[in-house]
């Protein structure tokens, strides 16, 4: 017997980013949108804990004990008192290193997965609480919608959304560390003062409305200038879909995947076709949101 749930990718139409906190995090106001675009994550019994990959970028996921969907499984098994034997194998279609939150997807994926194949019967809450130990973007993975995410991003409320956003995606030929952005947004950021991070109104008031041009207007990510200075070409990917008519352009969460916010389908099909003519990024691809969290799709 398997199981697979299915869990999305997710991009930050805001991302406030406080000073640098005692223990190295950075408290955040961060807006989260999970998309259309989605790694599937199937459990499997096995005589021990074994990962595989398979997708255009399988190549660069860990397949040992780091990987967030192998902590997941030793995490609610050791809450459990038994052995994480499990094949997991991800199914992978969010980009790698990307700012997509591909690699939490997987860890909050297998966590329902395994709860499921083993009938752990952790609760939402024990499942939730799992999820922040295993990093901060997990928790949201697992819920899905829109939720707005404070603390270290895992402390989460959950958004109305009153319609749906189209949006393109430009995926980079190389990945960025997520703390190496954070580290790079302290060095930019050193002695100045950084506010605290708040959540905009008028943006929470833009998704509440479903109103794309009020989203376009409101979105912002105070991580996009360190991401551009350790990968500057990321410019030209924003300058070429602003060029081909998105509503706004943005790095997504800590990059490089940069986000488009397109007006309908029709218009997204077209800064696609743009971006992907442009010669400035790996891929492109579209995707709409809210998405549902992670999903069990069988089992
Ligand atoms: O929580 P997670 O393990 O996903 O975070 C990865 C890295 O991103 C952390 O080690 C830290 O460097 C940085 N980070 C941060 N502040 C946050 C979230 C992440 O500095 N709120």
């Amino acid at each position: 017997m398997s199981v697979t749930v299915r869990v999305p990718a997710k991009v930050n139409v805001q991302l406030a980013v406080g000073a640098a906190r005692p223990d190295g995090f950075h408290d955040l106001a961060n807006v989260f949108l999970a998309v259309g675009l989605y790694d599937e994550v199937t459990v499997t019994p096995a005589d021990e804990l074994r990962i595989t990959c398979e997708g255009s970028d399988a190549e660069q996921v860990p397949l040992d004990r780091t990987n967030l969907a192998a902590r997941a499984a030793v995490a609610l098994a050791a809450r459990r008192g038994i052995e994480p034997a499990v094949h997991i194998h991800i199914a992978k279609d969010i980009p790698v290193a990307g700012g997509m939150a591909g690699g939490s997807a997987d860890g909050a994926g297998a966590l329902l997965a395994c709860n499921t194949l083993w009938q752990a019967g952790a609760s939402r809450a024990e499942l939730l609480a799992i999820c922040a130990e295993l990093g901060s973007d997990v928790p949201f993975s697992l819920v899905g919608g829109a939720a707005l995410g404070t603390g270290r991003g895992e402390q989460l409320r959950t958004l109305e959304v009153g319609g749906t956003f189209h949006w393109v995606f430009a995926m980079a030929d190389r990945g960025l560390s997520t703390p190496a952005v954070f580290r790079e947004f302290d060095r930019l950021g050193e002695g100045l003062d950084i506010p605290e991070p708040i959540a905009s109104e008028k943006l929470l008031g833009a998704l509440a409305k479903g109103d794309p041009d009020a989203l376009a207007a409101a979105v912002s990510n105070d991580l996009q200038p360190a991401a551009l200075s350790l990968f500057p070409e990321l410019a030209d990917t924003l300058a070429a879909g602003r060029t081909a008519g998105a509503l706004a352009a943005l790095v997504s969460g800590s990059g490089p995947t940069t986000a488009f916010l397109a007006r309908d389908p029709e218009s997204a099909a077209k800064v696609a076709e743009t971006l992907r003519s442009s010669g400035t990024c790996r891929t492109v691809r579209t995707a709409s949101g809210p998405a549902p969290g992670a999903t069990v799709l069988n089992g």
